[in-house]
């Protein structure tokens, strides 16, 4: 009797958890192909083309509604748009998804697809988007002091009344992108924004000091144990210097100061971010990641945005935030590889959700891309007239074409580049040749070669078959050189192509002045294009 009993109960578990899998399952997934990720959308590879837009311009449908003919041309597949808590529950458990629905409604009959912003508890560091009910209730929703012990309109991570209404919130965005978005416009979500602990590393209450009194959490610390000779080297050598401890305190841990403070504090933010994704997971399961402010130089914890998803903290959020799919920089800062090379680390996928929309930002896309095999890229306030819209769209035009190949993952090796007045040329090794690239001013004839400024160039090299590859990208001249010494390489041909869903057509033969008479390949400054390279080789010396 019992064990029909058993039996029936495991089967009404896997009964329900089917069920369940399919309620909340929504087609988009992340999955490693051939050792680095990509974003599925109903098993086809995405590559995000984005550009996110400003903070203000999605809460008025009418406002938004002359942008969107204008993001098309600009050749985005996607568009990053916040979500505003105060707007969405203005009143305690009452829901108001018209701007959502009209965002969904707008993005899918221009062929964009959405990745949501949760403007939730937190929005660059502080939590201006809690709704005003949160906000006028500081007892039940506890707020952060400043150096003056005043009172700041930052939330505490601590607060569980503030945990549960953003979970609860947060579910129900989710629930209700599942139960209205039958066209999968909808392809990830960022939750919070910004996350960053100002003006001190950590936050100072009674709380949060007998939190960090006490010991450091055995989660934490088995996690640490279990990843110790994975850990980002930075994190690894503060946790070495304390003799690696594993059941102590926080200062007794780390050493007590306020780098360890942020730790802390980076801990118990991470572990409130987890829970909210996960109640949105629980709905709808999209992939979904966090973004952070990048410190200027010099600057300690509680001076920058601190303990949010940095480089040096990334195992703090790994241990304490498993269901966050990535952690991803935003850029406001000219250091581009220096930082996407940090977030490169730990597995983590790289994706860019905010760059500077200036001149150079497309020519960072060929090399985020193209370099870091990121799973997408997205500038900041797209929606804007920029001096940059030009050179984007063309730039993502190209994008756009080689997609399909990118995806396609048929190709042998693919790297990315990005050149200025300060970085002349690189270099890198695809199968037998070692490829160089030089920016295109390098060049004598080139008409900004003896300007004090260049313009950036940048671009995307596929190696499709031994000797073939495509050139993609704006301002570079391209070298082939095989690494067998007694071997010359030659141009057998280059042709100018494009694109149309995958499919290749040839344009122009180039020879002449534009390959320079068949000694390298070149895209000039300012023009954008594709072009398909076959090598020969021939014998060094001909006896
Ligand atoms: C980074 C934030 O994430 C954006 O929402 C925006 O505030 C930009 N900074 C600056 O305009």
């Amino acid at each position: 009797m019992n064990k029909k009993r058993d039996c029936i109960t495991i089967l009404l578990i896997v009964f329900s958890s089917i069920v369940f899998a399919q309620n909340n399952f929504s087609g988009m997934h992340l999955k490693n192909t051939s050792g680095y990720t990509q974003l599925f959308i109903n098993n086809a590879p995405f590559l995000v083309l984005g550009g996110e837009l400003g903070n203000s311009s999605a809460s008025s449908i009418d406002y938004l509604r002359a942008d969107w003919d204008h993001l098309k041309e600009m050749n985005l597949n996607t568009v990053l748009v916040p979500v505003y808590w105060e707007l969405m529950e203005p009143e305690e458990n009452k829901f108001d998804f018209t701007l959502i629905d009209s965002i969904v409604t707008g993005a899918g009959k221009h062929d964009l697809k959405i990745i949501f912003l949760w403007f939730g508890s937190w929005k660059n560091s502080m939590s201006c988007y809690a709704p005003l009910w949160m906000k006028t209730n500081a007892k039940r929703f506890a707020r952060t002091n400043d150096t003056a012990r005043r009172s700041q309109e930052i939330f505490s991570a601590l607060a569980t009344a503030t945990l549960e209404a953003d979970k609860k919130a947060f579910a129900a965005l989710m629930k209700h992108i599942r139960q209205t978005d039958a066209a999968k416009t909808v392809i990830m979500v960022q939750v919070e924004n910004e996350i960053g602990m100002l003006p001190t590393a950590r936050e100072f209450s009674a709380t949060a000091d007998k939190l960090f009194n006490a010991k450091v959490p055995a989660a934490l610390m088995n996690y640490l144990q279990k990843n110790k000779d994975n850990l980002v080297p930075e994190f690894k050598a503060k946790w070495a210097q304390q003799g690696f401890k594993t059941n102590d305190t926080w200062s007794n841990t780390f050493g007590a100061d306020i780098f360890t403070d942020e730790i802390f504090q980076a801990w118990y933010y991470a572990k409130f971010t987890n829970e909210v994704t996960l109640a949105g997971k629980n709905e709808y399961d999209l992939p979904m990641f966090v973004n952070a402010a990048l410190p200027r130089p010099g600057k300690l914890p509680g001076q920058y945005p601190s303990a949010g998803p940095l480089p040096h903290l990334m195992d703090i959020w790994q241990a304490a935030a498993p269901a966050i799919d990535m952690l991803s920089p935003d850029f406001y800062n000219p250091d581009t590889k220096y930082w996407c090379d940090l977030y490169n680390r730990n597995n983590n996928t790289l994706f860019v959700p905010e760059m500077q929309f200036d001149k150079t930002v497309a020519a960072k896309a060929f090399f985020i891309i193209g370099h870091y095999k990121a799973l997408g890229f997205s500038p900041f306030s797209i929606e804007s007239e920029n001096i940059a819209t030009q050179s984007l769209t063309k730039g993502y035009n190209v994008l756009k074409q080689i997609s399909p190949v990118i995806n396609s993952r048929q190709w042998q090796y693919m790297d990315g580049f990005l050149l200025d007045k300060q970085h002349i040329n690189t270099s890198t090794q695809m199968g037998k040749y070692q490829v160089t690239v030089l920016h295109y001013n390098t060049k004598s004839w080139a008409s900004e070669a003896k300007d004090s400024v260049w313009t950036t160039a940048g671009g995307i090299i596929l190696q499709t078959a031994e000797d073939e590859f495509l050139v993609a990208g704006t301002g570079l001249v391209v070298q082939f050189e095989n690494t067998d010494k007694n071997k010359v390489t030659n141009i057998a041909a280059s042709d100018e192509v494009t694109f149309n869903n995958g499919v290749l057509a040839t344009s122009r033969r180039l020879n002449g002045d534009e390959d320079h008479q068949g000694r390298n390949i070149m895209i000039a400054t300012g023009r954008w294009g594709i072009q398909k390279v076959k090598l020969y080789n021939s014998p060094a010396k001909i006896e």
